[in-house]
């Protein structure tokens, strides 16, 4: 992997689900406060990342602000909210946690705010000036930029967004400016690219510097969404590798909600699944809830060791569905240590129940133990050739196994 960063999944916290425009410095500095009180840090959770509108916005309700989006150099000026990025970001670093922030190649971001279009280098300047350690970049109005229209002319965004990606070297123009500049910063700095998985962007966005990339749309907390995102992530699965992850977008567990905060939709089982899921996919782990408000239930989803190890498995292989029946999907990942993590998944409505006996189409031989990694204990030894394993799992729910070669 040479000079690459990143060589596991990004496990963190971001603040757009929950905060959306009304994040501000207290608020991320509380979630990173949160993040050690409830002793997330020593499970591996480490970036605060903060999502759209810490730039000022197109309409500025606030007269002294509107339309100051830079200084006199072209430096970006952060809306009253953030009066002081690098005080933050060394607030977060004193924690032992990293700091990330957001915005897009095109004028405007998608909430509105100012963004980086042809200011990419100042602005990857100031990133590392100030001390961030991770960028999420999305394309939203780069439209505009494709169009002609790269001009503040607020009318003009909202029906030009989004489109204009799917030409290769269209899409991968702006990334590779800002991936250049990134990397020629002093600092590490995760870049994640966020366009929807538009032009395939699994296949080339390891060649502008990505470390991860959106695959699919943005998620809402859901069944539909969340299993619908899962489904279409096969296709990118052989691009995943230490450094470079395909990113299916945040976990909605917890308390989320768009400025009106409700207790994640997904039902137990699915948040089981949902967790299940995001790592047998190697997916970067973003938390998407409000920190402050964390629940016993959600708090155990995150807190479980030998699940988190299946994402964070050094090998960095991204699991496939390599069994269907019915509604059920198996999903198996290559670990690094030889063992297999498998998801037993139930997308559908009535519980599983059945005997397994098809361990050779999963890709195991020999004789094998079965670790239940929810629960963490062994359920089982058997032989991959005539063996059976009792497969019962809820509605909409997941049996999570590791797979070891025994004597
Ligand atoms: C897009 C992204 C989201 C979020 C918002 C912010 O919709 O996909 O993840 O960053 O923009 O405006």
């Amino acid at each position: 992997c040479g000079d690459k960063i990143a060589l596991t999944p990004p496990m963190g916290w971001n603040s757009w689900n929950c905060f959306a425009g009304e994040v501000s410095a207290d608020k991320v500095k509380r979630a990173a406060d949160a993040m050690v009180k409830m002793d997330l840090i020593n499970h591996g959770w480490t970036y605060i990342n903060i999502d759209d509108f810490w730039q000022n916005h197109r309409d500025s309700k606030d007269e002294s602000l509107r339309g100051k989006f830079r200084d006199d150099a072209g430096n970006i000026i952060p809306n009253a909210r953030f009066n002081d990025m690098k005080g933050l970001a060394d607030y977060v670093h004193g924690l032992g946690l990293k700091i990330g922030l957001y915005s897009s190649p095109g004028p405007w971001t998608c909430g509105g705010c100012a963004g980086s279009y042809g200011y990419e280098k100042q602005d990857a300047e100031s990133y590392a000036k100030w001390g961030f350690d991770y960028l999420k970049y999305d394309w939203c109005s780069y439209g505009n930029v494709i169009n002609g229209l790269p001009g503040n002319d607020a009318s003009k965004v909202s029906s030009l967004s989004y489109k204009g990606g799917n030409e290769l070297a269209t899409a991968k123009a702006p990334f590779t400016l800002m991936g250049k500049y990134l990397q020629q910063q002093p600092r590490d700095i995760v870049f994640s690219l966020c366009q929807y998985g538009m032009s395939d962007v699994w296949k080339w966005g390891d060649s502008v510097g990505g470390s991860c990339w959106r695959t699919t749309n943005d998620i809402t907390d859901t069944w539909a969404s969340m299993s619908g995102i899962a489904l279409a992530q096969d296709k990118a699965a052989p691009y995943a590798k230490p450094g470079n992850w395909n990113d299916p977008d945040m976990l909605v567990l917890g308390t989320v909600g768009w400025g009106n905060p409700h207790q994640s939709k997904l039902r137990p089982d699915e948040q089981y699944l949902h967790f299940s899921l995001w790592s047998l996919f190697t997916a970067p782990l973003l938390i998407g809830c409000d920190m402050e408000k964390l629940d016993d239930f959600t708090l155990n989803l995150l807190t479980n060791d030998e699940v988190i190890a299946v994402n964070q498995d050094a090998l960095g292989k991204q699991a496939t569905c390599q069994f269907k029946k019915g509604d059920m999907r198996v999903y198996v990942k290559e670990l690094e240590d030889g063992g297999h993590a498998v998801g037993f998944c139930n997308f559908g409505l009535e519980p599983v129940d059945m005997s397994f006996s098809d361990f050779q189409q999963l890709g195991l031989k020999g004789k094998l133990k079965v670790r239940d990694l929810w629960r963490q204990k062994d359920i089982a030894k058997l032989d991959a050739q005539k063996g059976r394993l009792p497969i019962n799992v809820p509605a909409h729910g997941v049996l999570l196994v590791k797979f070891v070669s025994v004597k």
